[in-house]
């Protein structure tokens, strides 16, 4: 168990760390969680609230004074309460170099200003309109597989597999394993169901869902971009990693 807003090793992982900010489910703002390598910083779902932006900020300031690295600041999906912060001040940038990175419709519908697939209606929020710096698992990735090598612009590289995860009854998720320290990789997975773009992550033995833990509540289900039978494919294949990797 994770404890909340505290430094701690990642279970099964070698060389990162990671910092949660857990909040009581709901549907103005998302958890957060800050991991850190000796490589880079990795932030999953920053989320809408300044409040909980200052709280990144303030628990990464000392480290990066102590070690600069650069900020991959990942989106579980487009919809408004986990990446809102990030999108109007990105208040990181004033401490290192900060890029940004979703599933390529997740990102085409920030960089569109799209007010329903980011649901950005239902939370009565207006959009900037955000460039994605490194967009996962798009068609193009799923439909070639194999290395590619991300230069960017502020000079740093990404190193990025592209896979077909193997299921029970020929079932498939397409993954990319990107490393984010000399001996730790992050998985990522294309699992739509909640939105199109949702992604669900792994580091060492803990999986990030986003919002697929939320995505059957009333309210919820329905949303621009919500599948029902794409939620089901990705739930059955989820239960079958999880058996796997025996989390
Ligand atoms: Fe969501």
């Amino acid at each position: 168990m994770l404890e909340e807003k505290k430094w701690q090793n990642i279970p099964g992982a070698l060389q990162a760390d990671i910092f949660p900010v857990l909040r009581k489910p709901d549907v103005i703002c998302s958890n957060a969680y800050i991991i850190r390598t000796p490589q880079m910083i990795v932030i999953i779902d920053p989320g809408s609230l300044p409040e909980q932006m200052a709280l990144l900020k303030e628990a990464l300031t000392e480290d990066l004074n102590q070690l600069i690295r650069p900020v991959y600041i990942i989106f579980t999906h487009c919809h408004v309460d986990h990446c809102y912060q990030a999108l109007i001040v990105n208040e990181l940038s004033k401490l290192t170099r900060v890029y940004f990175a979703a599933q390529e419709n997740g990102a085409a519908a920030l960089r569109n200003r799209d007010l329903r697939r980011t649901a950005a209606d239902f939370h009565r929020k207006e959009l900037p309109g955000t460039e994605i710096d490194i967009e996962l698992l798009s068609n193009e990735d799923k439909l070639h597989c194999g290395e590619k090598e991300l230069i960017l612009a502020g000079g740093d590289r990404l190193h990025i597999l592209t896979d077909l995860y193997p299921l029970k009854e020929g079932r498939v998720f397409p993954r990319q394993r990107i490393p984010i320290s000399e001996k730790d990789v992050m998985e990522v997975f294309h699992t739509p169901g909640h939105s199109a773009d949702s992604i669900c992550l792994i580091i060492g033995e803990v999986l990030f869902l986003g919002d697929l833990a939320f995505a059957g509540n009333s309210g919820i289900a329905g949303l621009s971009g919500w599948n029902q039978k794409d939620l089901v494919y990705t739930l059955e294949g989820l239960i079958d990693l999880v058996n796997k990797r025996r989390f």
